[in-house]
């Protein structure tokens, strides 16, 4: 920790006092406000607690500015209004690197890492059994940086370049503020540092850029990373200071004394060198790193890291791991091209680039059109991709993305792929713009868009595309969830005729279907049931298995909390609608539009008289929280492996219970379960101290108890 308690008490304390009084009257007071300014912005940029507002913080740094323009001669250079300097940079200088700035060693599985441990141990002369520790964390995606301090003072920041050397880039390092200006190195015996990190850019500030930058028609940003490297190298400072840089600080690459004496080995280990770091006010990976004893428990972390990559706020692209003991990464030394005592675990690519070769413009249940590229197929993540949505015609308008480019695709977790962008300076003239359809591929109405929405819609209700995506929905497993019945035996069974509305698909004629090629009795058995099951749903499914615009799962369920029978719904007014909390006026109109129509009343009158259920079920109708449930109000979060119940299972239960989980550990969440092999959620809750920890055994219990 970079402040002691009573340090952060008293710099409270004087951030009160100078938001109130307004008047810094000597260089002494003015050196207060200045660790005040510095306090706050470690507190922000180091360790995401801002204490005060950002419109506090402009306070205290408009009083700083104001008096170091009145007072020239109180100004000094590791203030925070000299972060940003004003003169622009020609050319940047190629400056030397203390010592050269290696490259890592990649490993991809599991066996290339007991490899990697098999070497470092001879090298080091370690039996299989001797305790090895390794320093494992995050690889962050962005730009390296070296960082030189002497006497204290952030002196010159380079990019990595060759190796040996690289550019030279102080002023636009010292506006990231997790960079300190001045540091205490001095208190630890050092002179002279030299330090390495990353520069990146969160992925919420990277939505936020390209969203500004969409606004303004400048090109988008293909990933962090770049949006990072990029501002690395603008001649004005000013930019980087803009863009909401950040650095986390890796290695310890170089450290002397006065007397010009190698103090590298005063400390045993690489953690120990972060730990003293971290108490010198960098930004180091606290929460995110692990010491393993073994490299079983390297493997943990990285599958751990694996798991949970997206949901963190940086982009990593893999996990580094370090011996960690300083004597045995002497003993392992380096090759010209990477140090043998560390290697990078690749995670599969997110990005990769392929052709866009053609479009289908496909029709949805309410019939908007959406444009689905069609790609060369490309590996992402471990699946191949060779079909993504374009959305709309505003998104292809926007990425100015033409037939035949070359694309960046993107497929992160569970995130259907989508492509970031084009390359326009890849083209090589036969390129075609795209024209987006004016009438229905199917059924060739107009197409028409209303105000305010993004999508194409056909207009037709009865357009032959529609029908059958609507019947498609009313089965699809978060609707009616017919199991066995799916996209291809609807549209073939629609082709023969046999369905034309929802109300057919409860009086199909199974003999006739066990006579179609590939069915059979046994298929048509298994369909019968399945059916007849269905009609047993609670009525929320039936609700969102109508396809009426915008009502979805969610208020399909609100509304069926307070809907004893679905037919009364033709009496509903609006009020009753708008009544219910987080149900809205505009799908209120769309259900009552819905049963305006004779027709639809009809439809479902038909499908009550087959047997589907119509009455409010006890599964549809809202739970009861006690005040004293152990969940009722909290919100949750599941980290590692669970051995009863998939992390699905585990989330519906709780949320029964009355919680809200959560996908990352923050200052908001309440209660962390911990499964097997749980890594850095685990050590971040620990951290903050306010989460309750519980194993699953624990959630499980209090689960019955509730
Ligand atoms: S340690 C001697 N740790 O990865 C090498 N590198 O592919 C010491 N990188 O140039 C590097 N995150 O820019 C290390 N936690 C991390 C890292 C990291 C990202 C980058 C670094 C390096 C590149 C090697």
């Amino acid at each position: 920790m970079h402040y002691t308690s009573e340090e952060i008490k008293n710099l409270v304390q004087q951030t009160k006092e100078f938001l109130t009084s307004n008047i810094v009257s000597d260089f002494t007071e003015l050196e207060s406000l200045r660790a005040v300014i510095r306090f706050h912005e470690w507190q922000y940029y180091v360790q995401d607690n801002p204490l005060i507002s950002d419109y506090e913080y402009d306070l205290l740094y408009k009083l700083l500015e104001h008096t170091e323009a009145k007072h020239p001669d109180w100004q000094t250079s590791d203030s925070p209004t000299q972060r940003v300097s004003s003169d622009l940079v020609d050319q940047f200088q190629s400056v030397e690197h203390l010592n050269p700035m290696l490259s890592l060693e990649n490993s991809y599985n599991s066996d290339d890492l007991q490899d990697f441990d098999t070497r470092v141990r001879k090298l080091c002369n370690l039996d299989a059994d001797a305790t090895l520790a390794y320093f494992a964390e995050p690889k962050f995606d962005g730009g390296s940086i070296a960082v030189i301090y002497e006497n204290d003072y952030l002196i010159r920041a380079a990019t990595r370049g060759d190796g040996s050397k690289g550019e030279e880039i102080t002023n636009n390092a010292r506006t990231i503020r997790s960079l300190p200006l001045k540091a205490a190195f001095s208190k630890y015996g050092i002179y002279k540092a030299e330090l390495r990190g990353e520069a990146v850019i969160s992925k919420s500030k990277f939505e936020k850029i390209n969203a500004a930058r969409e606004t303004e028609g400048l090109a988008l940003l293909a990933n962090p990373r770049n949006a990072a490297t990029g501002v690395l190298r603008v001649k004005d400072a000013s930019e980087t200071a803009n863009r909401g840089l950040d650095v986390f600080i890796f290695q310890m690459a170089f450290a002397v004394d006065a007397n010009n004496e190698n103090v590298l080995f005063n400390q045993k280990n690489h953690s120990d060198w972060m730990q003293i770091l971290d108490a010198l006010g960098f930004k180091v990976s606290l929460h995110e790193r692990k010491v393993c004893n073994h490299i079983s428990d390297v493997i943990t972390y990285i599958n751990d890291w694996t798991a949970q990559r997206d949901a963190y706020a940086y982009d990593i692209d893999g996990v580094v791991v370090k011996v960690n003991e300083l004597k045995f990464q002497e003993q392992c030394g380096a090759t010209s091209h990477h140090p043998r005592w560390a290697v990078a675990h690749k995670f599969q690519a997110k990005q990769a680039t392929s052709r866009l070769l053609t479009i289908e413009f496909q029709v949805g249940k309410i019939g908007s059109i959406t444009p689905v590229a069609k790609i060369e197929p490309v590996q992402l993540a471990g699946v191949t991709v060779s079909s993504v949505s374009l959305h709309n015609e505003d998104f292809i308008t926007a990425r100015d993305i033409r037939y035949g480019d070359q694309v960046l695709v993107e497929r992160a977790g569970d995130v259907i792929p989508y492509i970031v962008k084009a390359f326009p300076e890849l083209r090589n003239g036969t390129e075609k713009v795209i024209e987006f359809p004016k009438e229905c591929p199917s059924c060739k109405t107009s197409l028409i868009r209303e105000e305010e929405e993004a999508a194409w819609r056909c207009p037709n209700f009865f357009c032959e595309a529609q029908v059958v995506q609507r019947l498609i929905h009313h089965v699809s497993k978060d609707a009616m969830d017919i199991d066995g019945l799916g996209k291809s035996l609807i549209e073939r069974f629609y082709d023969l005729g046999w369905i034309h509305q929802m109300d057919d698909i409860y009086k199909l004629d199974y003999q006739a279907i066990a006579q179609l090629d590939g069915m059979g009795e046994k298929s048509a058995e298994k369909l019968r049931k399945s059916i007849e099951k269905a009609k047993h749903n609670p009525i929320h499914r039936l609700l969102h298995g109508l396809c009426i615009h915008h009502l979805g799962k969610k208020v399909s369920k609100l509304i069926a909390e307070h809907l004893p029978y679905v037919l009364d719904l033709q009496n509903w007014k609006i009020d009753r609608y708008t009544a219910i909390k987080d149900v809205g006026p505009v799908v209120g109109q769309n259900i009552i539009g819905f049963f305006e129509n004779p027709k639809n009343v009809e439809m479902l009158r038909e499908m009550e008289r087959l047997g589907v259920n119509m009455m409010q079920l006890e599964e549809d109708r809202p739970r009861q929280f006690t005040a004293d449930s152990a969940f009722a109000g909290k919100t949750i979060l599941f980290t590692g492996t669970l051995s009863q119940m998939d992390r699905k299972e585990a989330q519906n239960l709780a949320e029964q219970a009355g919680a809200k989980t959560l996908s990352a550990v923050s200052s908001n969440l309440n209660i962390l379960v911990v499964g097997e092999n749980a890594g850095s959620k685990l050590a971040k809750a620990k951290s903050l101290g306010t989460v309750e920890i519980l194993s699953e055994a624990e959630f499980l219990e209090k689960i019955r108890s509730n």
